[in-house]
C-alpha cells in the first residue's frame, strides 16, 4: 500500500554493481516532493546510475528506492510516475518533431482526444522555444534543437517526477542560461520534482534548491547551493564546487595557524573539528582582498604573476614566497581602469579568518 509520505523520492542504503564494477555505494537520500535536486559530480561518479534507478531502468543491487513512499523494487519504468530525459536522448528519427513529442500521449489509456494532444504538444514546444518547428524532421534539427525536443517530450504528459540527465549539455551558453530559467519556471509552475544530473557546478548552484555532491559512487555532501559553496563538508567539495586556494597549516588547540616562510604565523578559520596537527586551509578566490598597500587583517605579501581580465572582475595569480600560488578574484565594480594591478607588482593579500575552511591534512 502507498503510505502518505512527505518524501517524493527516497534512497535507502542503495548500492549498484555492474558485474565487478561498483557504480554507487550505500546511497541514502531524501528528495522532498516538489524539490529541485541536482546530482553534481565528476564523470563516472554514479550520477546517471542513480537517475536510472529512480526511473526504473536499473535495479539496485542492494537497498531500496521509494517513490511516494512506495518501494519500487521490481516496478518497471513504464509503471513509475516518472519521465526521463536521457543523456543520449533517443528521438524517433522517422517521426517529425510534433510526432516525437506526441508519442507518449498517444499511448495513454484511456485515450486522450486528438485536439487535446495537439494543444499540449503545442504548449510543450512553446516552452522549449520550438513553436515553429512542429513539422520539421529530426535529422533536420541541430543537436541543441533535438535536445529541446527531448525535453518537450518529457514534460508533455506532466509527470510528477522529471529526471534530467545533462539536458542542456548540447546548448550554447546563451540558450543554456535561457533554458535554465525556463526549466526553473516550469518546475515551479508545475510543482513537480526535478532531479537534474550535471557535472557543471554553476548549473547545479544556479538552478537547484538541493545539491547532492557525489564522488566515486558516494554522496560527499547534501545541502542548499549556499551551504555546499559556503560550508563545504570536505576538500573534495571545496575544490569541485567552485575554485579554492589550499594552504598548509598547523592546527593548534582551537585554531589553525598558517606558518609563513619567515617563520611568523597567522590564524585562520573558525574553530573546526580538526585534530591537532597538520591541516589544510581552503580559501575561496573571492574571499581574498588584494591591495597595493598593507590593510587590516591577516595578510600575505606576494607578487602578481598573471592577470585574467573577465570584464566585470579580474582574476590574479599571486605567488607568495614559501606558500605557493594563490588565485584571487577582484570585483571591478567602481574600480577605474587604472586600478587593475599589473603582473610584476608587489601586493598584499588579506582574508577574513571566518571565510577560511580548515580540513584535516589526511583528507588531501
Ligand atoms: N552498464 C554498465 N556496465 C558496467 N559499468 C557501468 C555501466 N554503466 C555505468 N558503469 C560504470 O559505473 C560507474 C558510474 O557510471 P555513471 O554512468 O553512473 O556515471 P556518471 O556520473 O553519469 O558519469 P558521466 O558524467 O560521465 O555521465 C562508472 O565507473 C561506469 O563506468
Ligand atoms: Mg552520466
Amino acid at each position: 500500500m502507498a503510505s502518505a509520505s512527505t518524501n517524493d523520492i527516497e534512497f535507502r542504503s542503495v548500492t549498484k554493481n555492474y558485474g565487478a564494477v561498483t557504480a554507487v555505494t550505500d546511497i541514502n537520500l531524501h528528495v522532498p516532493k516538489g524539490a529541485f535536486l541536482a546530482l553534481l559530480g565528476p564523470s563516472g561518479c554514479g550520477k546517471t546510475t542513480c537517475l536510472r534507478m529512480i526511473g526504473g531502468f536499473e535495479q539496485p543491487s542492494e537497498g531500496t528506492v521509494l517513490i511516494d513512499g512506495r518501494e519500487m523494487n521490481g516496478v518497471p519504468a513504464y509503471r513509475r510516475p516518472v519521465n526521463m530525459v536521457f543523456q543520449h536522448y533517443a528521438l524517433f528519427p522517422h517521426f517529425n518533431v510534433e510526432q516525437n513529442v506526441a508519442y507518449g500521449l498517444k499511448q495513454m489509456r484511456p485515450k486522450i482526444a486528438s485536439a487535446e494532444i495537439d494543444r499540449r504538444v503545442g504548449e510543450a514546444l512553446e516552452m522549449v522555444r520550438l513553436g515553429g518547428f512542429a513539422k520539421r524532421r529530426i535529422h533536420e534539427m541541430s543537436g541543441g534543437q533535438q535536445q529541446r525536443v527531448a525535453l518537450a517530450r518529457a514534460i508533455v504528459n506532466r509527470p510528477s517526477v522529471l529526471l534530467l540527465d545533462e539536458p542542456l549539455a548540447a546548448l550554447d551558453k546563451k540558450l543554456r542560461s535561457a533554458m535554465q530559467i525556463e526549466l526553473q519556471t516550469l518546475q515551479r509552475e508545475l510543482g513537480i520534482t526535478f532531479v537534474l544530473v550535471t557535472h557543471d557546478q554553476e548549473e547545479a548552484l544556479s538552478m537547484a534548491d538541493v545539491v547532492c555532491v557525489m564522488s566515486a559512487g558516494r554522496i560527499r555532501q547534501l545541502g542548499s547551493p549556499q551551504e555546499v559553496y559556503d560550508r563545504p563538508a570536505d576538500l573534495f567539495v571545496a575544490d569541485f564546487v567552485g575554485k579554492t586556494n589550499r594552504v598548509t597549516a598547523n592546527m593548534e588547540a582551537d585554531r589553525a595557524t598558517i606558518r609563513l616562510a619567515d617563520g611568523s604565523a597567522i590564524a585562520a578559520g573558525p574553530r573546526p573539528a580538526v585534530a591537532v596537527g597538520e591541516a589544510i586551509v581552503a580559501i575561496r578566490p573571492e574571499a581574498i582582498r588584494l591591495s597595493r598597500q598593507p590593510v587590516d587583517g591577516t595578510a600575505f605579501k606576494g607578487t602578481v604573476t598573471h592577470r585574467i581580465f573577465l570584464g566585470s572582475s579580474a582574476e590574479y595569480a599571486v605567488t607568495v614566497p614559501g606558500l605557493g600560488d594563490f588565485l584571487v578574484t577582484a570585483d571591478r565594480r567602481g574600480v577605474s581602469e587604472s586600478d587593475l594591478v599589473e603582473p610584476g607588482e608587489a601586493v598584499f593579500l588579506a582574508f577574513d579568518p571566518l571565510a577560511a575552511h580548515v580540513f584535516p591534512a589526511s583528507a588531501a
